[in-house]
């Protein structure tokens, strides 16, 4: 059948194929219409996916987020425990019986929020304790807490830098991190990803200017789970007379001694100036602190606008958050525990064919070859039961496309095998031939402790 077309020649939208669009195509084409046709033809193509389970966004969670974890889908209200690969709770505390305990006692103590800004009535003495315990871990005199990651970093670069200064950051930056530079007065630049030469260029270009100059790194990269070499780049900043601000959402409880994160692992802690933690990955619950200096903490507590201007965490959260400090200190054997499985994945990723370095974070990422539909893939693994993360296109080019498995301490070594398995199965059946783990005769997969392939894990 035709596509009807309207009186100037275009068709409209109920009319056309618009099934194989991603959301940047979408935006492109939505661009041009009214707010009522933008929203009315973004909203039929989203719900048209879900509808055919095209798209894995927004899936219902419905039990606490674990090693196996209830996750629901768009068509039914059935909820189905899926091996979890796809969550940022390093270190397994979402389920852990003392910081669930001690939240609710939170609750009990000082009910379920302050509603205010932490500047007027917003800053609960659990806050306070809070504050000097990540100002400790991460070996700086002062800290405070924010209601978000992204607002931490929001909130600190449009405050630090003024016009006449330079806020650089590294290719790969997190979208805080590049809204944060942009709500700043200061002029922006980026360097090539963890490339040290690069960033010594631009500082060089620098040189002249009378600003100061800010350079932003991630200690651990959301992308791929590579660190940045703070071993080099905190010298070269030093050399240069330029702030370095740690984003450490990744490394924090997971890279360093204790989990300290990755100022420590590298030793440079007395070189970085300012360092976000959130408390939305490893901690399993929200909000975020930058631990600085006294000075620097005293000025943003009255000028940082997602600071001043927005409520403070409910007490619950930061109960949350000491509690997993306590776990931090009393568990050492948790994050020597998600070491080990981050060296045992790698060893079984390397066993099915896949050529790996030995990983520095809990993040393991796996380019896919050109021709590989990854987007079809991702939802096969989801029908076998794995709740994985993949970075498609339009996010990274099409060559750069890649599965994303971020592991727990609460894994176990047969989750890991059974996720082998499946995986290795769901790649072969996608990746053109030259690409297929199995070509070259069976796989040396490791067995899963039931020995099947694939069976329900239990909840
Ligand atoms: C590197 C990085 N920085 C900041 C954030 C924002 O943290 P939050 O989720 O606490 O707002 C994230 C979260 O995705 C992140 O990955």
């Amino acid at each position: 059948m035709s596509n009807p077309s309207t009186a100037d020649g275009s068709i409209p939208f109920e009319h056309e194929a618009i099934e194989h669009l991603d959301l940047n195509e979408m935006m492109q084409r939505a661009k041009p219409m009214r707010l009522a046709e933008r929203t009315q033809f973004f909203s039929t193509w989203i719900r048209g996916l879900h509808q055919r389970g095209g798209s894995l966004h927004l899936r219902p969670i419905g039990s606490v987020t674990d090693r196996v974890t209830a996750v629901g889908n768009h068509n039914t209200d059935e909820m189905r425990p899926m091996l979890m690969f796809g969550s940022n709770s390093y270190l397994g505390l979402m389920s852990h019986p003392y910081v669930r305990q001690k939240m609710k006692e939170a609750i009990d103590e000082y009910g379920v929020g302050l509603s205010g800004s932490p500047l007027l009535n917003g800053r609960g003495v659990l806050h306070v304790e809070l504050e000097e315990r990540i100002a400790a871990l991460k070996g700086k005199e002062d800290a405070l807490v924010f209601q978000s990651g992204y607002g931490a970093n929001v909130g600190m670069l449009s405050l630090l830098a003024s016009r006449h200064d330079y806020i650089l950051c590294d290719k790969l930056s997190h979208a805080s991190f590049r809204d944060g530079m942009r709500m700043s007065d200061a002029r922006t630049r980026t360097f090539r990803h963890n490339d040290t030469s690069d960033l010594e260029q631009v500082l060089d270009r620098l040189a002249d200017s009378t600003g100061e100059a800010f350079v932003g790194v991630e200690g651990v990269y959301s992308m791929d789970g590579d660190l940045a070499p703070l071993d080099e780049i905190a010298p070269i900043c030093r050399k240069h007379g330029a702030y370095l601000i740690v984003d450490d959402a990744h490394g924090t409880g997971v890279t360093g001694p204790g989990g300290t994160g990755t100022a420590s692992h590298f030793g440079v802690t007395d070189e970085v100036d300012l360092i976000m933690s959130t408390f939305s990955k490893s901690f399993g619950v929200t909000g975020a602190a930058i631990a600085t200096t006294r000075a620097i903490a005293d000025f943003m507590r009255y000028y940082a606008r997602s600071y001043v201007f927005s409520s403070s965490l409910p007490p619950s959260s930061v109960a949350a958050v000491l509690a997993g400090l306590d776990v931090l200190e009393r568990e050492p054997g948790r994050v020597e525990l998600l070491r080990h499985l981050m060296a045992y994945t790698a060893r079984g990723l390397r066993q099915i064919g896949f050529e790996l370095p030995e990983p520095e974070s809990a993040i393991i990422a796996l380019r896919t070859p050109e021709g590989m539909p990854i987007r079809e893939a991702i939802v096969e693994l989801n029908q076998n039961g794995v709740f994985l993360n993949s970075i498609e296109y339009p996010a990274v080019p099409p060559h750069e496309e890649r599965f994303r498995i971020s592991l727990m301490a609460t894994h176990t070594e047969d989750d890991i095998n059974r996720f082998l398995e499946i995986f290795a199965e769901v790649w072969d059946k996608y990746a053109p031939e030259e690409h297929r783990l199995s070509r070259s005769g069976p796989l040396n997969l490791p067995l899963s402790g039931d020995g099947q392939v694939g069976s329900e894990p239990e909840l």
